[in-house]
Order: C-alpha cells, then structure tokens, then sequence
C-alpha cells in the first residue's frame, strides 16, 4: 500500500491517504510532547517503538472482539488503519489515582480507586482539553446517546483487557486515554478505538518498584523515555531485531 498525500499532521503522528478510501497510512513520529505541547523534543526510536507497542496492543484487542483501527503494521514506522471520524472526545479510564486526577480531586498519587473510573475530555488544544460532562457531549452532539454507552463499554472492556495483560509482565495499568472513530468502512455506523495505544497515552508502573515507564518520565523529567519505552517493548518480546540503530 502507497502513501498518497499527506491528510493530517499531529504532534506525535502524520496521516496519509492510500488508495483506498477507507484506509490511511500512519506515520509515528519521534517527537515527544508534554503540556500541549510547551514542552517539546526529539527522542530517536521513540516512533518506532511506539508503531510496534501499538500494533502490539492492538491487534490483541483485535483478536477479542474489541474494534480498533487497526489493519497492519507496514514497516518499523507506519502501520495501515481504517479511516475514521474521531470523536472529539478523549476517553480517560483510572485505575489508580495519578496525574489530573490526583491534582484536581487531591488524592494522593497511588491509590487505588474502588472501581475503574471514566472520564471524557473534549479535544481541543486551544482549550487544553477540557474535563466535560456527560451532559455537555449530550447537548454540544459530540456524541449520540448510543455512541456514549457504547463509548463506556469499549473503555471499561479495554480497561480490563489490557491491565491483565500489563500484569503479565509486572506492569500496572494505572491509567490511560483512547480516541475512539467512526468507521468510515461502515459508513460511521461502527465505532473504533483508533490512534494509538503505547506508553505515550498510558501510565504503566513496574508493579514491585513502582517505576514509571511511561510519558511520565518525560513530563516529570525522571530519566531516559527510550530506556523506558524499550524496557517496556522487552517485556513483550517486541524489539525489533535493529533496534539498537533506532533507539539510543
Ligand atoms: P492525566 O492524568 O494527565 O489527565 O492523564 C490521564 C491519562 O491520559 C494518562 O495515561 C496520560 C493520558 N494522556 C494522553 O494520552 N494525552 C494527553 O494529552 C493527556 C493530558 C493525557
Ligand atoms: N499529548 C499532550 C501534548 O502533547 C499532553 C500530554 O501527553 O501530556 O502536549
């Protein structure tokens, strides 16, 4: 499948369009940012590791029954999805209180909440991606009434689909974002967890140390993403064999 024009740029992918009309080629990029962007920077491999993270996670999720957009992986960098209309929405599921949650409600980073929690954000980087209620997707129709339901259930089945799977490898699933598309194959009418899912969009704590390996190494400035993202590909058996030429 060939790359055809460029259909969109974002600050961690690019899109291209292909032959076929219900399918985009996309593109990981190196760069990491953090804070909408203010901070910003380069990290060599760190596009490559995440284009096989993904492709990881998500053709697990493939395989038992919950949608994503993902077709296949192409080659170390880009991988061929269905095209989709995103939701403006980011769907946050936590397991343990972290980030936002922990600054907005003061809950003390580390604990463990009674049940998962949902949490919707509206994408909009002028913004900063605001929390917003149910009631705000309802009446602003980011989402229909269906789509929301639905929208839950993909992120709690998700949810506990992949901590069983992070567990496996001594990871905790402390929290994570989806997109989630309507599938343009399906004239709109099915919905897709689309984007991407690696470290960049989740927090993961090695379970015994409680280290992060995620973006959180980054934003907090606690040491090397590549070492962390790697660590995290090892544990999976996913390092591509030259990654030691991608990633320093
Ligand atoms: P938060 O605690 O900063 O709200 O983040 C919750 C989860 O969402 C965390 O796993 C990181 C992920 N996330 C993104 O993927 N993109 C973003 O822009 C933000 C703010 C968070
Ligand atoms: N993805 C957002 C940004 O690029 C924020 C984040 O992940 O912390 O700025």
């Amino acid at each position: 499948m060939k790359k055809k024009k460029k259909l969109y740029e974002g600050k961690a992918k690019v899109l291209y369009t292909t032959e076929k009309a219900n399918q985009v080629i996309q593109h990981f990029k190196d760069e990491a940012t953090a804070f909408n962007a203010k901070k910003k920077e380069v990290i060599e491999g760190k596009g490559v590791l995440n284009n096989f993270l993904s492709e990881f996670f998500m053709e697990k999720l493939n395989n038992v029954g919950i949608a994503t957009h993902l077709i296949k992986r192409l080659n170390m960098r880009e991988q061929l999805i269905e095209k989709c209309e995103i939701i403006p929405l980011e769907v946050v599921v936590r397991n343990i209180a972290a980030g936002s949650l922990s600054k907005r409600l003061g809950i003390e980073e580390g604990t463990r909440l009674p049940r998962p929690l949902v949490e919707f954000y509206f994408k909009n980087d002028e913004l900063n991606d605001p929390l917003v209620t149910e009631n705000q997707i309802a009446t602003f129709e980011w989402a229909s009434e269906a789509e929301l339901g639905e929208m839950f259930e993909l992120a709690l089945r998700t949810n506990d689909f992949l901590s069983g799977l992070m567990s496996g490898v001594n990871l905790t699933l402390v929290d994570f974002k989806i997109e989630i598309g309507r599938a343009l194959r399906y004239s709109g009418d099915k919905l897709l967890i689309a984007d991407e899912i690696s470290p960049d969009t989740c927090r993961l704590w090695d379970t015994t140390t409680k280290e992060r390996l995620d973006k959180d190494v980054f934003r907090l400035e606690q040491g090397s993403l590549s070492e962390a993202y790697t660590e995290v590909a090892s544990r999976f058996d996913l390092l591509p064999r030259n990654v030691k030429s991608v990633v320093k």
